[in-house]
């Protein structure tokens, strides 16, 4: 079988290692030295290039080398009925709920405004509310969504959830349709998004949404860059709606030097690593789908392409 890798921010080298232990007989070939095209059976992608993997005539599979697939499904030329999987990995389950914990704790804790305050020498302790206080609305109840919003709750936190679809987690109430949003807006905050990036969803966090939110809500965004409406935030920051963003994505990545995000007092960023893609455990995902093709059997974490997730 022969497999194509195709990233700029992964590792070929440490994905030829890991897959080669699993899967010794796979042949790995790196964009852009693909060879015969004609003989790719699958292909393993980041953010393809447009038209890509239409050129590929037995192509029979595509495996996103993260959890979303936005940067797949973007592909207007994409080639139909080819199945489409995303990355499911224990790792970067726990990775995101990490993640999840530092900066919902921050917020929590004002450490955004401490941290101004050692700036400038001031010593003024805050109010303290105890973690069941504080009221933290999660978007999305997906894989990670999921795990983070039940983290949340061992630390304590007065979690909710929103997602599309009626779903039940322990101790956490889920919210669904455009009802359920307004319901979870009104006692999240602090608001988290782990949506994927769908038509639904793009735009998601903007002014109509921080509006719905407790006034001096803060927000997280680890999902993807699109889902927030910068100049909503910025005006939302300015305006005291919001108090203060955690950002780990943005539209244009990397974020350009001249963005005013760099420089906000109450934005923090993080360059998109709330949870990164780890070869040494995501191989052994990959290679159980690679085995599915080769046997025929049902793929693991096919995306519904009619739901874009
Ligand atoms: P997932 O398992 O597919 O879960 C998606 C969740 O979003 C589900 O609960 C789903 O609802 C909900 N949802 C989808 N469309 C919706 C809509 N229109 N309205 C309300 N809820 C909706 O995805 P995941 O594995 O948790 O990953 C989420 C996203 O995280 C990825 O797509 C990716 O963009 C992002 N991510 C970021 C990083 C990073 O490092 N920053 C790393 C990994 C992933 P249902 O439960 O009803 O289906
Ligand atoms: C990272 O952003 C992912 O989708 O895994």
């Amino acid at each position: 079988m022969i497999l194509l890798f195709l990233s700029d921010v992964d590792s070929a080298a440490d994905w030829q290692a890991e897959l080669g232990k699993l899967l010794p007989e796979l042949e790995l070939r790196v964009w852009p030295d693909i060879g015969d095209p004609t003989e790719i059976d699958a292909a393993l992608v980041w953010r393809p290039p447009p038209g890509l993997l239409d050129q590929l005539p037995n192509l029979k599979l595509i495996i996103s080398l993260g959890a979303g697939v936005d940067h797949i499904l973007a592909d207007p030329s994409l080639p139909p009925g080819i199945p489409i999987l995303r990355l499911v990995d224990p790792y970067m389950t726990v990775a995101m709920s990490e993640y999840v914990q530092l900066q919902v704790l921050r917020l929590h804790r004002q450490d955004l405004i401490y941290r101004a305050q050692q700036q400038a020498r001031v010593w003024r302790p805050l109010p303290q509310p105890n973690a069941a206080e504080r009221r933290v609305g999660m978007l999305g109840l997906g894989v990670l969504g999921g795990a983070a919003a039940l983290c949340l709750k061992v630390l304590g936190f007065n979690v909710a959830g929103w997602c599309r679809t009626e779903r039940k987690l322990p101790g956490i109430p889920a919210f669904h349709g455009a009802d359920g949003l307004a319901a979870l807006l009104e006692r999240s905050e602090i608001l988290v998004c782990l949506l994927p990036l769908t038509p639904a969803t793009a735009g998601i966090l903007d002014a109509r949404l921080f509006a719905g939110l407790p006034r001096g809500a803060a927000i997280v965004n680890c999902a993807r860059g699109a889902h927030l409406v910068e100049a909503d935030l910025l005006a939302a920051l300015d305006n005291g709606q919001i108090s203060a963003a955690v950002l780990d994505v943005f539209g244009d990545e990397p974020l350009p030097q001249q963005h005013p995000f760099w420089r906000h007092p109450r934005i923090l960023i993080t360059p998109h690593v709330a949870a990164a893609t780890h070869p040494p455990t995501a191989a052994a995902a990959v290679a159980d789908n690679l085995r599915r093709l080769r046997q025929g059997r049902p793929f693991l974490n096919r995306v519904d392409v009619s739901m874009r997730y």
